[in-house]
């Protein structure tokens, strides 16, 4: 399959070089009130599908009027073979449309069987077979989006033995054959290289460069447990400065894309969550603070 030359070419109007935050219940009041200096906050679609009235949502609606935003999701599941959700990917449609500096993404991952959601990101077998197969379902969702769309590498804590390739091998096709990109999110990969054994810098040079649009960053807990320690990616922590590095040189080899700092459980006030974010751009800007230094 030959990708489209609109594909190649596209970049999230949003534009590079900028910063943003994850909008959730918790620190909704406290943007509204405050208002501070953001490039973009990150929104989840589902809660524009389900909350129809209600505080959340009309916070929501007012936030998305002030900053810019971007659109990600989370019960998609790209992997699953259950028929796509057709409204949910028309809102998608619609929002893409109500904002152009916009871009959606879901992750590469499966999170639904029959009527059943399980609310969690279950990782997918790595084969050519499953390849197609996700193949297929990304073109549908770009066709019914009419834009393409971003995937995020997830954290696992668990693989299959029918897998045939790995999670690297399995995006760089993905994204090649679809034209989709990478949302790369590196403390899922710096996560999923603690708990497998591997080299996080050298899984980051093996991603294709093209491929990648934009960035997460977040904090992940170690944990003991009886067969050993096991990395999780609560998002209720600051960023680890291993992942700090990993950022810089993920900079070095694809570029200042927008990137987004998630914190979504055991939310601290604003102000430090938009430390954390200060601390995104002026790693963009060159420099490296000495607080995202191993060892700070
Ligand atoms: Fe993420």
């Amino acid at each position: 399959m030959v990708q489209s030359p609109i594909a190649t070419a596209w970049e999230p109007g949003l534009g590079r070089r900028t910063a943003g935050l994850n909008l959730c219940h918790e620190n909704a009041e406290a943007l509204l009130n405050e208002q501070p200096r953001l490039d973009f906050i990150q929104v989840h679609p589902e809660h524009l599908l389900q909350e129809k009235g209600g505080q959340y949502r009309h916070q929501l609606d007012q936030l998305r009027q002030i900053y810019a935003v971007t659109f990600h999701g989370f019960g998609l599941s790209v992997g699953s073979i259950a028929p796509l959700n057709r409204q949910y990917l028309q809102l998608v449609r619609d929002l893409l449309r109500q904002h152009p500096e916009s871009f959606f993404s879901d992750h590469v991952s499966w999170s639904s069987l029959s009527q059943h959601h399980f609310h969690d990101l279950i990782p997918i077998v790595y084969s050519e077979q499953t390849l197609q197969f996700l193949c297929e379902r990304v073109e549908q969702i770009q066709d019914a989006i009419e834009a393409p769309l971003l995937l995020e590498n997830i954290s696992s804590y668990m693989r299959f033995g029918r897998s045939t390739m790995d999670e690297i091998d399995f995006i760089n096709a993905l994204t090649a054959r679809t034209g989709c990109y990478l949302l790369l999110d590196l403390n899922n990969l710096y996560a999923n290289a603690m708990n497998f054994g591997d080299d996080p810098a050298l899984l980051l040079e093996r991603i294709r460069p093209d491929s990648v649009r934009s960035y997460h960053m977040a904090g992940c807990t170690e944990e003991q447990h009886e067969r050993g320690t096991v990395w999780i990616d609560y998002h209720r922590e600051p960023v680890r400065p291993e992942v700090w590095s990993l950022y810089q040189k993920a900079l070095e080899l694809f570029g200042p894309w927008s990137t987004l700092l998630e914190w979504e459980n055991n939310i601290p006030p604003l102000q430090e969550t938009l430390a954390e974010v200060r601390k995104i751009e002026r790693i963009m800007a060159g420099e490296f603070p000495a607080s995202c230094q191993v060892g700070a």
